[in-house]
């Protein structure tokens, strides 16, 4: 059997033998929880309820984020508003097909009655998986808000999960985002599970554009029977957010956007060597060294109105990042100029960049107002 069968046959299980709702207070929930404007419930009078109805859907729509997204396996694992534990549960299905014999999954939530049936289950979950092969979990269960700070005795990465819990704090996702990435760590992850119609979308999609960390989304229709059996197909998306160890790159990357975004030539000081190459046409000669690379910033590039870049995709190497983005130029016309381009940056042992070589094409398109 798969491991991931076998351990949504232990959540059943566990969903069968140790909760009860009634029909209509699930049915409430499930109205409630559908509402964009609703307040998030009181987890410890629902709790019964939320697991009842949300565990296994929320459980395979985990399992199929981290299945696609592939993020790297970790032997620490941040469930961050871990509710009854259904991102655990996916995230060592994962961790024991992946080979690893020891993890620590650090179970956070606020509400206390959640925090007691993630426990329970991801005992039950690792218990099942033990029987198999070596696999030992240690389970720490913490009440409470999500820590600001990557507690200390935390070693080596983290997978962080944070399954359906930024919907609830919307106006501060980007803020948890940026906390979750920092308890991930280098070469940890962070990995966001919503509904494929959330409203925390279009906010996310806007701040990972301008993000410059490794990401992977994706979305589909996972299949997975409520508790009542019946087959549903839940539309669901993800994102996994990869800090790098190559911070020196990171860094570049993050310095030349932000002189493009503010369109100031007196931030590239910071960003490339005094010797540096500007390719930014195939087949022409460069543009040779800080001053030159300014110079030609305050004539096309300072003088337009507005611009607004986004990154699409990103990769890093040691001493280098390449990358996909989509700039808006606004010249001041009735249109604006959408530009599409790759770029590689190569960076010195200082950080700075010695050399940017980028391929773009651009056309007019009507002003949009959302750009
Ligand atoms: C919708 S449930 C999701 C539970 C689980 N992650 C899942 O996918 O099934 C949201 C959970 O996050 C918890 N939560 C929301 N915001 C939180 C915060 N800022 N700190 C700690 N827990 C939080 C709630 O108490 C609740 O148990």
């Amino acid at each position: 059997m798969r491991t991931t069968d076998l351990v949504a046959e232990v959540a059943a299980a566990w969903v069968d033998g140790s909760v009860e709702a009634r029909p209509e207070d699930r049915s409430d929930l499930r109205s409630l929880l559908r509402r964009p404007d609703a307040e998030p419930p009181d987890y410890d009078r629902v709790h019964a309820s939320f697991a009842a109805e949300f565990l296994l859907v929320n459980f395979h729509k985990c399992v199929r984020a981290l299945t696609e997204a592939r993020p790297e396996p970790a032997a620490t694992v941040v469930d961050l508003g871990c509710g009854s534990g259904a991102a655990s549960a996916a995230a060592l299905a994962y961790l024991a097909e992946a080979g690893l014999e020891e993890v620590r999954v650090h179970l956070l939530d606020r509400s206390e009655r959640q925090l007691q049936h993630a426990e329970s289950l991801v005992r039950e979950v690792a218990a099942t998986l033990g029987k198999e092969r070596r696999f030992d979990v240690e389970v720490v269960p913490a009440l409470g808000d999500w820590p600001t700070e990557r507690p200390a005795q935390w070693r080596g990465p983290a997978m962080v999960l944070a399954s359906h819990v930024l919907t609830e704090n919307r106006a501060h996702a980007w803020d948890f985002l940026n906390r979750a990435v920092a308890l991930a760590g280098p070469r940890g992850s962070v990995t966001v599970v919503e509904r494929a119609d959330d409203g925390v979308w279009p906010a996310l999609d806007k701040l990972v554009g301008e993000s410059v960390l490794v990401r992977r989304f994706g979305q589909g229709d996972v299949r997975a029977a409520t508790a009542d059996g019946e087959d549903r197909t839940w539309a669901t998306r993800w994102l996994t957010f990869e800090p790098g160890p190559h911070a020196g790159c990171e860094e570049a990357v993050r310095g030349y956007l932000t002189a493009w975004r503010k369109r100031d030539p007196d931030l590239l000081e910071k960003v490339f060597t005094e010797g540096a190459r500007y390719r930014d046409k195939p087949f022409h000669p460069p543009i040779e060294g800080l001053t030159g690379i300014q110079e030609y910033w305050r004539s096309h590039v300072a003088s337009q109105r507005a611009v607004s870049v986004r990154v699409d995709s990103i990769a890093y190497r040691p001493d280098a990042a390449h990358l996909e983005w989509t700039a808006f130029l606004d010249e001041g016309g009735d249109d604006v100029k959408r530009v599409y381009g790759f770029m590689v940056i190569e960076v010195d042992a200082s950080g700075k960049i010695r050399e940017l070589r980028e391929c773009y094409r651009s056309q007019r398109e009507a002003r949009d107002a959302a750009v």
